[in-house]
């Protein structure tokens, strides 16, 4: 069972966000405005949920808001590891913010997160970026109002990059982006140490929320009007094996499900070697789990899912897929795949492109290998060149544009729900959604109808989105 933070350190935290808060109307009453924070996230949902709480406890001591550098008081990075050109874009912004930072002295810089959970990335930050004030690392994230407060106060930079025990902060505030849609962390960590991948040495290993602290969570939410909720965890399917007690995602999903007033449960990431029987049935039998499913493979070819110690060969990917299908009717499948890792060949790719086909997914999230250092398989030499790896990347969109066009066009005619969640991007009289697959569906109606669920007819597919009407 994860140990918890305690509730003295928890005490001790609020401590400083109560002399943050003063501090700040200090401020106030002196400046006519109050100090504004600016918070930006670079990586998955999971960090995107980490950022909700900090900006709940910058906004408990008294912060308030801005997207603009040149006029925030504090600035916080919140970085991700997962590939090197996410990375790059936070080393891009910190060199802009050195610029601001000489005209405005007593502004704060802080970058957290993944990234500098890294200790060649954080001596990197010390030694280039001396203008940055704070770092911090995932596992101090609960200790943040501390961290400020002593960045605040001191001039050399404070750093806390202390990998964790294990111990999960519960109740941290939060301050959430969208009141209907919320993401609830089931587990952090991951155990599974694919080769290529940072993700384990930058968060620790599995530890599972209790199911207590999710369902209240989740009843809370509800509580203030939001309807869907996105369970997460970088592998949801191994939550609860490090409780006590016998339960696992299944038996959890279905606990969701019974709380009433969610409209629509979502879930991820699943590991294709852990997606059970049961939790397939539990997906198909739970009326308000989307019929939606996120299953990475990776790669096609058995000889680079084996380097990349993923645990399944192609076959018994497949085999989950046709039984998800099989038991799951409408089922809208996507995945996560990694083209050019060292030792792929061209015949390996082939394999890769094999399993679009074959699943026909209805989009994918597809990235070319980054090198992490650290990992396994940044000791590996590469077989194809950059230009071969990018032309099979170009080759991978192809096939699969194609196919989430074909997939798409499925839906036309359909009457489908749609969560309203805003205008849409490009045309302020369209509103923007999304299905229970979470296509994005476009349609005109009135603003009035945001954070409500309509049926929308789908009348056009695109490549990434529908066009539909209101019925
Ligand atoms: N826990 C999830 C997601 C992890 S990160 C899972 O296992 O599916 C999201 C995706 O980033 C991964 O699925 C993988 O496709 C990709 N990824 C991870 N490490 C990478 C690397 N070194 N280079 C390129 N892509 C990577
Ligand atoms: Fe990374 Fe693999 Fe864990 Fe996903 S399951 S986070 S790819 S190590
Ligand atoms: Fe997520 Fe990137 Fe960290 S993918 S867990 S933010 S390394």
């Amino acid at each position: 069972m994860a140990k918890l933070i305690t509730e003295e350190q928890l005490a001790a935290e609020r401590g400083f966000i109560i002399k943050l808060k003063e501090e700040n109307m200090r401020y106030a009453a002196q400046n006519g405005r109050p100090r504004l924070a600016l918070t930006e996230t670079y990586g998955c949902q999971q960090n995107e949920n980490d950022t909700e709480r900090i900006r709940g406890m910058l906004f408990e001591a008294g912060f308030e808001f801005t997207d603009d550098a040149k006029i925030a008081d504090v600035v916080i990075y919140n970085t991700c590891a997962v590939r090197e050109n996410a990375e790059q874009k936070v080393f891009g912004r910190l060199g802009i913010l050195k610029h601001i930072k000489e005209e405005r002295r007593d502004m704060i810089i802080a970058v957290c997160g993944c990234m500098v959970q890294q200790e060649h990335i954080t001596e990197k930050i010390k030694s280039v970026h001396e203008h940055v004030d704070l770092v911090f690392g995932t596992h101090a994230l609960y200790k943040m109002p501390e961290l400020l407060y002593k960045a605040m106060h001191q001039k050399k930079t404070v750093v806390d990059i202390e990998p964790s025990d294990g111990a999960i902060a519960e109740d941290i505030p939060i301050l959430r982006d969208d009141s209907k849609k919320a993401w609830v962390s089931v587990m952090y960590g991951c155990n599974n140490f694919c080769s290529y991948c940072i993700v384990p040495y930058v968060r620790g290993r599995e530890r599972s929320r209790t199911p207590e602290a999710v369902l209240n969570e989740v009843k809370e939410l509800v509580k203030n009007g939001c309807t869907e909720i996105a369970l997460l965890g970088q592998n949801v399917n191994s939550y609860g094996k490090d409780l006590d007690i016998d339960i696992d995602f299944a038996d959890l999903m279905r606990m969701v499900n019974e709380i009433e007033g969610v409209e629509r449960i979502r879930f991820m990431t699943s590991h294709p070697k852990d997606l059970s029987d049961k939790l397939i049935q539990t997906i198909a039998e739970c009326d308000k789990v989307c019929k939606q499913l996120h299953l990475p493979f990776q790669a096609g070819s058995d000889n680079i899912l084996k380097q990349m110690n993923r645990k399944y060969t192609k076959a018994e990917y497949l085999e989950k897929i046709e039984k998800a299908k099989k038991a799951i009717p409408n089922l809208s499948l996507s995945t996560d795949v990694i083209v050019g890792f060292p030792t792929e060949t061209n015949e390996d790719f082939e394999e890769t492109l094999d399993v679009l086909r074959q699943v026909e997914f209805d989009n994918i999230f597809s990235f070319i290998y980054s090198r992490r250092e650290g990992t396994p398989a940044a000791k590996l030499d590469f077989v194809l060149s950059e230009e071969e790896i990018h032309s099979n990347f170009n080759r991978l969109l192809e096939v699969q544009n194609e196919i989430s066009k074909r997939k798409n066009e499925e839906y036309v005619g359909r009457i489908e729900r749609v969560l309203v969640d805003g205008v849409s991007k490009n045309d302020e009289s369209t509103l923007s959604g999304r299905c229970d697959s979470s296509k994005i569906v476009n349609f005109k109606g009135d603003k009035s109808l945001i954070g409500k669920y309509i049926d929308v007819k789908i009348t056009e597919a695109h490549t990434w989105s529908l066009n539909g009407e209101t019925v």
